[in-house]
């Protein structure tokens, strides 16, 4: 006993000492270290975050304190010997809220990404305090307000693109940016003098595009590999100095401003220039001839100037030329002759020209090299050439929008490549030749606004691409041909080659095409123009060839939204009659059908149901018989338009369920029979929706501009004085709520609203997720204008 005792505490003065010295030890190594603090910030930075996710989280949620070394985990990077973290990557993680207040405690932080998020509010001062950061990304976040980084004068990359920062760059950018190698303040609302940037002496990449500078231009660009300065307000000219002999320059954008005053040719001092856009400024005078000597020039955009007509010969020497786009110079006259020489062009765009001649006498449908040819908005008349259909690598023809009459040539049905073909509003007669079935291209098959006439030929259905078809507003009769419904039936080799093809997105002067091609005063369309930009537009204009959806559309009749591609199929203003066969519910890929104003009859097939619908508009047509109730199981219909029609029988109930609904007219079917229910989404709309049905009864408050009636089970008054609301407020009340609760979630549509406005002017992060919360936010509106026209 006594022993083991004494064993016992002689062990334990051996022990104990031991012990002391590792702890010791442990501690020297990392007890206190930076590390453990640097660690610290970082748990701190998670929880933060944490509290502003609480729903998705990127990978920062698997960020554990008791892995003991924060230089393993996901987006955070240390210094080589491992004792410091110097780097943290946020990048595309989810994050929504304000910004960090303590990234400044990282004493050694070098590099900060936060870009792709939906941050928000203003940058702290703290950011300042990162004297150490050589590379900072905020881009694509809803970041705004006026920044102050002058403490950061060790940069190097700065990325602040598209948020909404506003302020003047002196004040908002490092004081000494000898460091700074990239910056892209692309898509904020900076301004200031220019020549802050004289200051960057390492300077190679600078984008200012879309923000809000003026004046006068800097001079000292030419020194940059990468200058562009899109879509602002300076005005003046571009002085011949700014391109001094060792100018280095390989992109220069100036376009979208106010530059007036010639080009200098003093810019072939440019030697490396590989593309060159002054498109949409007021450019006078020649295109500068020296421009022939820049070798390696490909894109040349001189569109919307007002250049002198003489196309220098010396532009022929430009081996590597393979985009040229002179539009809307106001040429006039003939197309000039040199055009027809560059035969290496890939991309000729001279729409908007008012040419009234000289198609065929330029030799332009000689160029069978060419991938892209766009003559629309010109004076154009006469038949259209045959020869065109020998420019067998064309997959773009535009020639909308001129004076050209007589028959489609029957042979553009050999241009196999055509992706587009544009005929649109022009004045052409005949029949829609049967050969264009043989076009399997196709996506886009555009020949509205024509007089042509007779059947739509049963052939176009073999175009199994075409997704996008205009006929409106023909003489076209006849019945809807079966194998109509077999256009686009499948585009996936299409869309597969044209995500394979690198040079799809032939420049940033797309907008006119997007436009052109989805026409339309129709959502899911009609508010992409509200975010055009030049820069949006190429980015829609790519997704759209290469097949990715930008609407999330509930497709097969589900109510589960995914992106999919939407197409459409325009036949308004014909004479098509007969019935719409039932095989239209094969056309898996369309979100539009336009059939009004025709002579359409018989029942309207309930295999509509099965399309992705957002727009159903059969309004002017003979169709009869019953509403199918189906149509209410297309949960992503916001316009519904069934007017001036024949219908009768009871009216379906089931429509009241389509929650996405903003417009819906049902007028002028007299035999319509039934009631309009009184709660759900067809009680948020007026009168004007229900005219001229004698036998349809409306909810009071539609019909006769009363209020609404009080819910049923109405809440108990509130008990003695002091007096309630008065009747008609709290009536307001029961109807504001009513259309709430039948309506959709309006939370989450305001939320959406709000993001919508923040983003208004710019391409969010993932444009995709705000075009997706459009129409809730246009739904939302309709609903308040309709609910503050009644109180
Ligand atoms: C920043 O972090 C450090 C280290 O964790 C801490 O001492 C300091 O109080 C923090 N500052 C703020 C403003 O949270
Ligand atoms: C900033 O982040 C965006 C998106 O993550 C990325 O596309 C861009 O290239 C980054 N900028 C720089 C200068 O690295
Ligand atoms: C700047 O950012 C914008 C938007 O993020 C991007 O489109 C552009 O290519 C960037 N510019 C450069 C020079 O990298
Ligand atoms: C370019 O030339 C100008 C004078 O013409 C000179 O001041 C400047 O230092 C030169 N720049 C470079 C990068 O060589
Ligand atoms: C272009 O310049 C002319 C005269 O120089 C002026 O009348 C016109 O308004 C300018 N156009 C634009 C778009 O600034
Ligand atoms: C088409 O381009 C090829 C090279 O890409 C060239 O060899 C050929 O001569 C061109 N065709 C014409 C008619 O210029
Ligand atoms: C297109 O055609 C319709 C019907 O013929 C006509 O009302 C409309 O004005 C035309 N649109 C244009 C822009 O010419
Ligand atoms: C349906 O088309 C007609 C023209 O045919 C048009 O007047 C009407 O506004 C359209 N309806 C809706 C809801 O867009
Ligand atoms: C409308 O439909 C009724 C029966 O549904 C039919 O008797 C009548 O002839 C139709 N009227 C027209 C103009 O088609
Ligand atoms: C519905 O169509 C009728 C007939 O074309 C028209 O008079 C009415 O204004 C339309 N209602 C709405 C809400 O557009």
């Amino acid at each position: 006993m006594l022993l083991k005792d004494k064993a016992k505490s002689q062990c334990s003065t051996v022990l104990i000492p031991l012990f002391l010295i590792l702890i010791t030890a442990f501690a020297a190594v990392s007890g206190n270290s930076s590390l453990d603090i640097d660690k610290e910030v970082v748990m701190n930075l998670k929880s933060f975050l944490e509290t502003h996710n609480r729903v998705n989280r990127g990978r920062f949620a698997e960020w554990n304190r008791r892995s003991s070394n924060p230089c393993d985990w996901h987006g955070v990077f240390c210094s080589n010997d491992g004792a410091r973290i110097t780097g943290i990557d946020l990048s595309d993680s989810m994050i929504s809220g304000g910004m960090f207040n303590n990234f400044s405690a990282l004493t050694e932080l070098q590099h900060l990404d936060l870009s792709s998020n939906t941050l928000n509010g203003a940058v702290l001062d703290d950011l300042n305090r990162c004297h150490n950061l050589v590379y900072l990304n905020l881009s694509h976040n809803i970041l705004e307000g006026e920044l102050n980084l002058t403490g950061l004068n060790s940069l190097e990359k700065l990325d602040l693109s598209t948020n909404r920062f506003r302020g003047e760059v002196k004040f908002s950018l490092p004081a000494i940016c000898r460091r700074l190698v990239v910056a892209n303040l692309s898509m904020n609302d900076f301004w200031g003098q220019l020549d802050y940037f004289d200051g960057c002496s390492n300077l190679q990449y600078l984008d200012l595009s879309s923000n809000n500078f003026s004046g006068s231009i800097w001079t000292g660009f030419a020194r940059l590999i990468e200058f562009s300065l899109s879509e602002n307000y300076v005005t003046e000219s571009v002085p011949a100095s700014c391109f001094k002999e060792n100018c280095s320059l390989q992109v220069l954008d100036l376009s979208g401003n106010k530059f007036h005053g010639e080009v200098p040719g003093e810019i072939s001092n440019c030697k490396n220039m590989i593309t060159l856009n002054l498109w949409g400024n007021n450019f006078t005078g020649p295109i500068p001839s020296e421009l022939g000597s820049i070798t390696t020039l490909e894109s040349l955009l001189l569109g919307n100037n007002r250049f002198s007509r003489v196309i220098p010969e010396s532009l022929l020497n430009l081996k590597n030329l393979a985009l040229l786009d002179l539009r809307n110079n106001s040429f006039g006259g003939k197309v000039q002759e040199i055009f027809g020489k560059f035969t290496r062009l890939k991309s000729l765009a001279l729409r908007g020209n008012s040419y009234t001649d000289g198609l065929l006498s330029s030799g332009i449908h000689e160029l069978t090299n060419m991938s892209r040819l766009d003559l629309s908005y010109n004076d154009f008349s006469g038949a259209l050439p045959v020869e065109i259909a020998r420019m067998l690598g064309l997959k773009f023809l535009i020639l909308a929008h001129n004076q050209f009459t007589g028959d489609i040539p029957f042979e553009y049905g050999d241009l196999s490549n055509l992706q587009a073909l544009d005929l649109s509003f022009n004045g052409l007669s005949g029949s829609i030749p049967p050969s264009l079935g043989n076009l399997r291209s196709l996506l886009f098959l555009m020949l509205a606004n024509n007089s042509l006439t007779s059947e739509i030929p049963h052939e176009l259905g073999n175009c199994t691409s075409l997704l996008w078809l205009n006929l409106a507003n023909n003489q076209l009769s006849g019945k809807f041909p079966l194998e109509l419904t077999n256009i686009g039936r499948n585009p996936t080799p299409i869309f597969e080659s044209n995500r394979r093809s690198k040079q799809m997105n032939v420049g940033p002067t797309e907008c006119s095409a997007v436009k052109r091609l989805l026409t339309i005063d129709y959502p899911p369309f009609d508010f992409l123009y509200t975010i055009l930009t030049m820069k949006t537009c190429s980015s829609i204009w790519d997704r759209l060839l290469k097949g990715y959806g930008f609407f999330q559309i509930c497709s097969g009749g589900s109510s589960v939204r995914e992106y999919v591609v939407s197409g459409y199929l325009q036949l308004r203003g014909n004479q098509l009659t007969g019935e719409v066969p039932s095989d239209i519910g094969k056309m898996q890929h369309v979100s539009v059908l336009d059939f009004g104003s025709n002579w359409f009859n018989g029942e309207l097939p309930i295999e509509m149901e099965k399309l992705p619908l957002v727009v159903l508009n059969i309004s002017r047509n003979r169709f009869s018989g019953r509403i199918p109730s189906e149509i209410g199981s297309i949960t992503c219909l916001q316009n519904l338009d069934l007017s001036l029609n024949n219908f009768s029988g009871i009216f379906p109930k089931e429509l009241s369920r389509l929650t996405d609904l903003n417009r819906f007219n049902i007028s002028f079917n007299p035999l319509i029979d039934g009631t309009i229910p009184a709660a759900g989404q067809l009680a948020t709309f007026g009168k004007e929706s229900f005219l001229g049905n004698p036998l349809l009864q409306l909810p009071d408050f539609i019909s006769g501009n009363q209020l609404p009636p009080l819910p049923l089970s109405p809440p108990p008054p509130p008990p003695g004085p002091p007096p309630g609301p008065p009747p008609t407020d709290s009536r307001d009340e029961s109807e504001l709520w009513k259309a709430l609760v039948t309506g959709y979630g309006c939370g989450m549509a305001f939320g959406i609203a709000i993001l919508y406005f923040s983003f208004r002017k710019r391409e969010p992060k993932w444009f995709v997720t705000i075009v997706d919360g459009i129409h809730q936010w246009k739904a939302k509106r309709l609903l308040k204008r309709k609910l503050a026209r009644r109180e």
